[in-house]
């Protein structure tokens, strides 16, 4: 797990910070940017259901919105056995603005998984398509 250590407690510790009292399912988040730095996100969720926004947008979102504009790698983080995967609606958000980040996967103890966005979303569509 070189070199991702920090990446993946980063999400950790972001998930402890979920806002998921309907779905119990706590989700954290940290993006790595090309310059090094480390931006978070956790789950929200809303009475409404439809609103909850995921841990991986949240965290994307953060760092558009604090200028980041080129990045490297995701950690994502559950207390799952099993990886848990970046949603469509994610995949497609990563994709616009990561590109081909790597896309780590781990839970409270272990990585779990290891990706590249390519590889959870082959034949995406983007700006190039229109
Ligand atoms: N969730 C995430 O934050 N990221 C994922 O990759 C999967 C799902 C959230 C959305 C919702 O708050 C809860 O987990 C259950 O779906």
């Amino acid at each position: 797990m070189s070199g991702s250590d920090a990446l993946v407690q980063a999400a950790r510790d972001a998930r402890e910070r979920a806002l998921a009292p309907y779905s119990r399912f706590k989700v954290g988040a940290a993006i790595e940017t090309a310059d090094g730095r480390i931006i978070t996100g956790c789950n929200i969720e809303n009475a409404s259901y439809g609103l909850t926004v995921c841990a991986e947008r949240v965290a994307m979102f953060k760092a558009l919105s604090e200028g980041h504009r080129q990045f490297v790698r995701i950690a994502v983080v559950a207390d799952t056995q099993a990886s848990t995967s970046p949603c469509g609606a994610c995949r497609q958000v990563l994709w616009e603005f990561g590109r081909d980040l790597e896309v780590i996967l781990a839970n409270l103890e272990i990585v779990t998984g290891r990706h590249t966005m390519r590889e959870l979303l082959p034949h995406p569509f983007d700006g190039r398509l229109l």
